[in-house]
């Protein structure tokens, strides 16, 4: 199972990898802009939350070029969150996708722009899908502006910086996940979902499935700040640690972290059952994200 699943994801990274940069290529941006965006966009990543959607549309064995624009608007958005989450204002990092951060090679205003930029072109690229009818439309995009805005992912970040120096309690750290990383994470099982015309009971199994990976993904993503290798992650270790972060580690230690990190997995994989649909290949995603080494 492990080979074909790795099978699946290094086909879907390389569809995503090859046609986000087209659907950049056709817009009308200022070189420098352009270039800073496209930068980061293309640096690489896992390219997780496109290749659950497409998993996601498997189970209703739904075309998944039907989810593609959903899937590139996804990826855009979640390239933002990490181009202002790199910020001196905010975590003050400067190594992203295995290259330097945004802000040190196009300086800070033109990645707070490149990022707006790439937020901004998601809704367009969504409004303009000509695949998809226009009520499928206008929920994705009530679902995508609701899963990265106020009340989902720039509000969780929000609470991530606010409850920096302070210690909360491990309800409160995971309020904060489920909506600074676990909102992005669902929203594309949910896009597959709408796309699938899942009926209420699919919806909700699928919609439970995804709450507990995007809680484990983060705490995944805790555990390797401080147990990860910097080559393999592309990212810094340890600056949660130097940023006064709290994080699962902080409060549980590692192996409280990876125990919460099991246990949401397999609270997720138990989730899919309910759903009656073909799930294998989304329960698989779901065990590869507990042991993922980057
Ligand atoms: C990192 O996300 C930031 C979080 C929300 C945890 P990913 O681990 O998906 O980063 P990339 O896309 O692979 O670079
Ligand atoms: C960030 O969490 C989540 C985002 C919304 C980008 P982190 O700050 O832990 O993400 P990394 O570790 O820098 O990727
Ligand atoms: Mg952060
Ligand atoms: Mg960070
Ligand atoms: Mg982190």
């Amino acid at each position: 199972m492990i080979s074909s699943l790795n099978r699946y994801m290094t086909e879907k990274k390389a569809w995503i990898d090859s046609q986000l940069p087209l659907f950049l290529q056709n817009a009308s941006i200022p070189e420098k802009l352009k270039k800073s965006m496209s930068y980061s966009l293309t640096a690489g990543g896992k390219r997780i939350r496109p290749i659950l959607l497409f998993a996601a549309l498997d189970a209703f064995g739904e075309d998944e070029e039907k989810g593609l624009a959903t899937a590139v608007a996804i990826e855009m958005v979640h390239t933002y969150s990490l181009i202002h989450d790199d910020l001196p204002a905010m975590d003050n990092d400067d190594l992203r996708r295995g290259k330097p951060t945004n802000h040190t090679i196009f300086g800070e205003a033109t990645a707070i722009l490149a990022g707006d930029g790439l937020l901004t072109l998601a809704f367009q690229i969504v409004a303009s899908d000509s695949l998809l009818d226009a009520r499928t439309k206008i929920k994705l995009v009530e679902l995508l502006a609701s899963a990265a805005g106020a009340e989902g992912m720039v509000g969780g970040q929000e609470e991530d910086l606010e409850a920096e120096d302070k210690i909360l309690t491990l309800d409160q750290l995971m309020a904060v996940h489920r909506k600074k990383t676990g909102r992005l994470i669902k929203m594309p099982v949910e896009a597959a979902a709408l796309i699938g015309q899942a009926t209420d009971r699919q919806f909700e199994a699928l919609s439970a499935f995804s709450d507990h990976l995007g809680l484990a993904f983060q705490i995944g993503d805790d555990i390797l700040d401080v147990a990860g290798n910097q080559k393999e992650l592309g990212k810094p270790v340890g600056s949660d640690l130097a940023n006064h972060k709290n994080t699962y580690v902080s409060l549980l230690t590692i192996d409280g972290a990876r125990r919460e990190l099991t246990r949401h997995v397999d609270r997720a994989i138990g989730c899919l059952n309910e759903s009656g649909l073909k799930t294998s290949l989304l329960a698989s995603i779901a065990e590869y994200l507990s042991y993922r080494t980057h």
